[in-house]
């Protein structure tokens, strides 16, 4: 029997979005940083149902989406198909995911705390390669603080990272923005508290040493 590593596979299986079918905030940070005028091509890591992903698709970009679930990229589908836009979307891991392409605009929300250990090294190399010159990233991931309790609805493969410890992979970067918050979430329907660590930066050299 194939192991379970995430229940989203099981969130996502009823026709209701879980994550709701508005985009985030920041997707129109990056289109004003970014505008399509002079980026085309958007990665989504981690994307879901496609909300983001189908907006920045409707917002005239290029773009290509992946998530480990089958149940979320056959709704980003439905999302983009329902919207009369494109997606690249399909399944695969942010573990070990490779693509034949380079972009603008590389962001991903709510997944990186699903790498590996062994693997964060490698993944933020691959993100460098895959960035073209100027072009910017977003990535956010939980953070451990010793008052907040895990949220309840925390995954199979979830692992919380140490503050401050994602915006060392972008030493070289240039930073547009950094933000700690804590906030208020209901998801999974029982109210609890999360620390988030966002960074916003730009590819400023063509190649990054590690
Ligand atoms: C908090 S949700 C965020 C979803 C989406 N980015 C959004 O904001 O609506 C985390 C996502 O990570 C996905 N995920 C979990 N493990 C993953 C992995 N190893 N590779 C890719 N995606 C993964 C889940 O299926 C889920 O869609």
């Amino acid at each position: 029997m194939e192991k379970i590593r995430t229940n989203y596979e099981k969130w996502y299986s009823s026709d209701d979005y879980y994550w709701g079918t508005k985009p985030a905030g920041f997707c129109d940070e990056l289109i004003n940083l970014r505008p399509v005028s002079i980026a085309k091509k958007v990665l989504d890591i981690g994307c879901g149902e496609g909300k983001d992903a189908v907006y920045m698709a409707q917002k005239g970009y290029s773009v290509t989406a992946f998530d480990i679930t089958k149940n979320g990229i056959e709704k980003a589908k439905k999302l983009a198909a329902r919207n009369n836009v494109t997606v690249d979307a399909y399944v695969d891991d942010i573990n070990t995911f490779q693509v034949n392409d380079t972009f603008d605009i590389i962001y991903s929300t709510g997944t990186v705390q699903y790498l590996f250990d062994e693997n964060k090294y490698a993944f933020f190399e691959k993100i460098a390669k895959i960035t073209n010159l100027n072009g910017i990233v977003y990535f956010n991931v939980f953070v451990e603080k010793p008052f907040l309790q895990l949220p309840p609805d925390w995954d199979i493969e979830e692992k919380m990272w140490k503050s401050g410890e994602l915006f060392c992979f972008f030493s070289d970067w240039k930073i547009l923005n950094i933000n700690e918050v804590i906030f208020k979430d209901n998801s999974g329907g029982i109210p609890h508290f999360h620390c988030m660590d966002t960074i916003i930066c730009e590819k400023v050299n063509q190649d990054y040493k590690f």
